[in-house]
């Protein structure tokens, strides 16, 4: 068996749609609220719901490093804590290492893959992921559930 993971567009942050660059905005203005004094590696997470709404999440580290979260499952926390049952229509995902760029996107870890996975299940329509850098390219995925080919989903 083999999968493949189609990236549909490898695009310059001018050459993104009206919609998707507002979301990659407002994933870079809120960059400073992520904590992450231990990595200085700085994720900001923002979504677009279908009613409209646009919500952001940092990743938010922790003394006792297991504790922290990842700024994918921060926003998709606040979706079901303030906008419960509406369907996450498109995530972007912004990195900053804080170094020198230009830099590639980071995709989500394996935890937030299963995670997004789930919301997928859950919402029962697809995910766009928009992968975007500070300074540097952005990858556009349609559906989240191909970063994680042959993925558990208790609900099969
Ligand atoms: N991080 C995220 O926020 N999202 C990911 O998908 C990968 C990693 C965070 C966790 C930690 O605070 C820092 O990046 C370095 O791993």
């Amino acid at each position: 068996m083999q999968w493949n993971i189609p990236i549909s567009k490898h695009l310059q942050h001018g050459e993104l749609n009206l919609e998707d660059k507002a979301l990659v905005d407002r994933a870079i203005a809120d960059l400073p609220n992520a904590y992450a004094p231990y990595s200085n590696f700085r994720v900001s997470a923002a979504i677009r719901l279908d009613n409209g709404s646009i919500l952001s999440g940092c990743n938010q580290e922790n003394s006792s490093f297991p504790v922290g979260i990842c700024a994918e499952r921060v926003v998709l926390s606040a979706v079901h804590a303030s906008h419960p049952g509406a369907r996450v229509l498109s995530m972007a995902i912004v990195c900053n290492d804080g170094k020198e760029g230009p830099h590639e996107p980071t995709a989500p870890c394996g935890m937030c893959r299963q995670a997004l996975s789930d919301q997928v299940s859950r919402q029962s329509t697809g995910m766009r992921l928009i992968l975007s850098t500070i300074n540097g390219p952005t990858w556009v995925l349609d559906e989240a559930t191909d970063l994680l080919p042959f993925r558990f989903d208790f609900q099969q």
